[in-house]
This record gives structure tokens, sequence and C-alpha cells, in this order.
């Protein structure tokens, strides 16, 4: 292929530029943010040996993950999150890929999720229960604890209550495993000190597998679907679990730590949001209905995936040499989707740095493209668990406003960390009080 129109890079000035803002503020986000400024939409990084092409614009999200979604691959067999969860949805490709879609589809649509609000609620009153009356928690592990409560009991029918304490540290060193790092630039360097996380949480999902065939749970579960419908082989059980387990648990912590990192900086929309529920919900425990008429919260919701995308960039392979925005691309190039510029692109969103949840106020015009905001992807390889993941943020936090008042700690201030998901570090430090 002869480079007719190769991805601009940064080069001469700029290039300088973007290395003293890497080299200040040591974050790729930033490195990438300014390359967006300077170079454009489209962009190659050029570091030794990392080069991914980089897209953030309405239409290039578009061609990547809908009208040329067939020349990309997900999976890259090098890269830890492949051989973590092997033949787990999120790392399949082409017919595989198709099937296990199919198979899983039906058990995250809306109106079975819905059918887990009464769980949900039930989990995350077991996380709050944890709670001094009064004194100062760690969002970020807070709402690590609901997530996992929630996600194991409500798809394995499971209470993971008597398993948090040890599988704690094997799930944040998973999540350590599959976090960027030195791998990136040498993909085949050795990875030790995870083997025997990872068998931890192989021995834990065999055993909820096992009393799922002993008939200790329900057969229509998620874990009873895949057995009994799928007919899939306990390996390939596991590979769907531990999946659902990372992508299903580690997004929902980082959304809604952040949302209320977000809502502890902002006192009104704090305020607002307690109005709200107070009004909804009085003393009553959520139903559906009274999810559809949170409204402020939906917003606060949306902002906060705007803001801070637990999923920032989707990745991609390109199969072959190709053209995208009308470059070309080598095949076996790597390229990011990334959803953090997208959501933050000066061209579709007015102060796109601020938080505003009433952006989202249908009632007001907006003429934003399709693929501008893309929190949970897009195409065919969207979040399954999207529905999934909006309910429990709605469930979680009408739970916490109706039970806690809350404001940020002293001096608390959150930097965007990437690790499995774009996560506030050092954490979210917030002082509680029953009400
Ligand atoms: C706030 C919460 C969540 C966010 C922001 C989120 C975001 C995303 C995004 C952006 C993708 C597409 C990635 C790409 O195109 O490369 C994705 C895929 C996926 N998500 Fe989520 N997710 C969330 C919650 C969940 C939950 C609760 C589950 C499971 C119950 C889940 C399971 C998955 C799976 C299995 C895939 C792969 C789908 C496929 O390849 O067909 N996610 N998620």
């Amino acid at each position: 292929m002869t480079d007719r129109c190769p991805v601009p890079v940064a080069a001469g000035e700029v290039g300088l530029k973007i290395l003293k803002g890497l080299a200040r503020e040591r974050s790729l986000l930033t490195a990438m943010s300014l390359m967006h400024q300077h170079v454009g939409d489209l962009f190659q990084i050029t570091l030794p040996r990392f080069q991914p092409v980089v897209a953030a614009s309405p239409a290039l999200n578009r061609e990547i993950m809908v009208t040329s979604r067939d020349k990309f691959d997900w999976r890259n067999q090098s890269d830890p999150v492949s051989q973590l969860l092997r033949r787990g949805l999120l790392v399949q490709d082409g017919e595989s890929h198709a099937c296990l879609r199919e198979l899983m589809e039906p058990m995250l649509q809306r109106k079975q999720v819905t059918a887990h609000i009464g769980a949900m609620t039930h989990y995350t009153d077991q996380a709050l229960s944890a709670w001094p009356a009064q004194g100062t928690v760690d969002m970020l592990v807070e709402m690590r604890r609901a997530a996992l409560l929630i996600l194991v009991g409500t798809l394995f029918s499971t209470d993971f209550q008597p398993d948090m304490a040890s599988l704690w540290r094997p799930i944040l060193r998973t999540l350590n495993y599959i976090s960027p790092g030195l791998w990136i630039l040498w993909p085949n360097m050795p990875r030790l000190g995870y083997a025997s996380a990872i068998q931890e949480m192989d021995s834990y999902l065999h055993r909820v597998i096992q009393e799922h065939h002993a008939g200790k749970y329900p057969k229509d579960d998620f874990v009873g679907h895949l057995i009994h419908q799928g007919g899939l082989d306990d390996e390939l059980i596991r590979d769907q679990l531990l999946t659902m387990l990372i992508a299903g648990h580690d997004t929902s912590t980082a959304l809604l730590s952040w949302a209320l990192y977000l809502l502890g900086q902002h006192p009104q929309a704090m305020a607002r949001a307690k109005a709200e529920v107070d009004l909804v919900l009085g003393d009553s425990t959520p139903e559906q209905h009274h999810l559809d008429q949170l409204q402020f919260l939906d917003w606060v919701i949306k902002e906060t995936l705007r803001l801070y995308p637990p999923i920032h960039v989707g990745n991609r392979m390109a199969k072959e040499d190709m053209q995208l925005g009308g470059h070309e691309i080598r095949g076996g190039t790597r390229v990011m989707c990334s959803i953090y510029l997208s959501h933050r692109h000066p061209d579709h969103w007015q102060d796109p740095d601020k938080f505003i949840p009433e952006r989202f106020d249908r009632a007001v015009r907006h003429n934003r493209p399709p693929f501008t905001y893309i929190p949970f992807g897009g195409g065919p390889r969207n979040c399954i668990g999207a529905s999934f993941a909006q309910i429990e943020a709605k469930v979680v936090l009408a739970r916490i406003l109706q039970q806690f008042e809350l404001s940020p700690a002293p001096d608390q201030s959150a930097h965007s960390h990437m690790g499995a998901t774009l996560e506030p570090r050092p954490g979210v430090m917030m002082h509680v009080r029953r009400r």
C-alpha cells in the first residue's frame, strides 16, 4: 500500500507541546486531548512500540462501529484481556461472537432487567447497612461492593457477601492484570504475580457453575440459561461469567463513584437530586414507575457518563490495509475510538468540560449527530449490559440519597486514572450521615 493520505501525526512544535503536556501531567488522556486539539479528529500516536490511530468524531465513530466494522477485529491475541477472558463474548469476533451474543442478549434486555429492581434494592441496602450512621467512607470502595453484590446476586443468583473478603484482592489483581501498563509496549513481557489471583477467581466461578448443575439455583437465571438453553461446556461458561463479572461491575463502580463525586462537587445538583428522590420515592422502595420519574437523576447519570465514560476507548485491530475517514491505515494497526474525546468535542458540546446535567433535557433542542454520545459504544458490539447498568445506577443512587446526607470530605479532589476503566483516584472520600 502506498501512503497516499497517511493519518496525521503531531510533528515539530505541536509534538513538543504534547510531550511537555505528557511530562507535566503524566497523563495519556491529557496528551490525547492536546493531540485532538492540535492535530484533529483522526491522529496517530507515534511513541516507540505504541502507534495506535485515535479517532474522535461522530462520523469516524460510526465508521469504526458500524459501516466498516467488518474490517476490524476486536480480539488481539497478545492483549491480557483476551488471555484472561479466553472465549468470553467481549473478546470474540465473527460467528462465535454472533452466536454468544444471540444466546445472552435476551437475558439482559430491559424487560428482563426490570425484574431485578427488587434484588438490586436489596443488595444496595446490604452494602449501605455497613456504613456508619455518621462518618467518612470511600465511595470508590463502597460502590465496588454494591456493584459486586448486585451483579453476582442478580445474574448468578448468589449472595456474594460471604465471598467478598476473600475475593476482594483477587478481583483487584485481575483488574490490574488487564489495566494499561508496560505490556502495551512489550506485548510478550512475562506477567508475574497474577496466576494465583486468576486461579482463585476461576475456582469461585466453577463453584457457582457446579452449584447450578446441582440444582441449587433457579434454572432460568443467567447461569442456568447458559447451561440449559446454550448447552455450553463449563469452561465456556466460566469465560462468560468472568466477562460479565469484570465488564459488569468495574464499569458500574466507576460510574457510581464519579456520579457521587460530581454531586459532591455541585451542591445545587445534589440538592435537586435529593429533592426529586424525596418527592418521587418518599419512603418507598424503588419500582420501575418510580425510576421512570427520576428525570434529573437520569440526567446526572448521563452527564457523568459523558464526562467520565468508564470505557473511554473502543479498541479495534485493522484486519487489513484499509481507509478510515479517507486516510490510509495498515493492516495490524490498533485503532482506538475515543469515547472520552468524542464526549468533550468542542464542536458538539457547549462548555464541554463542565458538569451540566440539564444538557440532557429533551425539551431543549440539540442538533447532535448520532455517535456524538456513545458511553455504551454503538453498532452490533455495543454494551450488552447497557440497560442493566442504567437501571442499577438509578436504584443505587436513589437508595443512597433516600437514606443518607452526603458531602465531600475536605480537600476532596479526584483525577481520572486509566485502569481497566476510567476511575476516580485516589478515591472519593465523602462524609455520610444517616437521614
Ligand atoms: C456504566 C456501565 C457500563 C458502561 C459505561 C459500559 C460500556 C461498554 C462499552 C463502551 C462497550 C463496547 C466496547 C467496544 O465497542 O469495544 C461495552 C461492551 C460490553 N459490556 Fe458494557 N458497560 C457498562 C456496564 C456493563 C454491564 C453491567 C455489563 C454486564 C451485565 C456489561 C457487559 C459488557 C459486555 C459483555 C460487552 C461486550 C459486548 C460485545 O462485544 O458484544 N457492561 N460496554
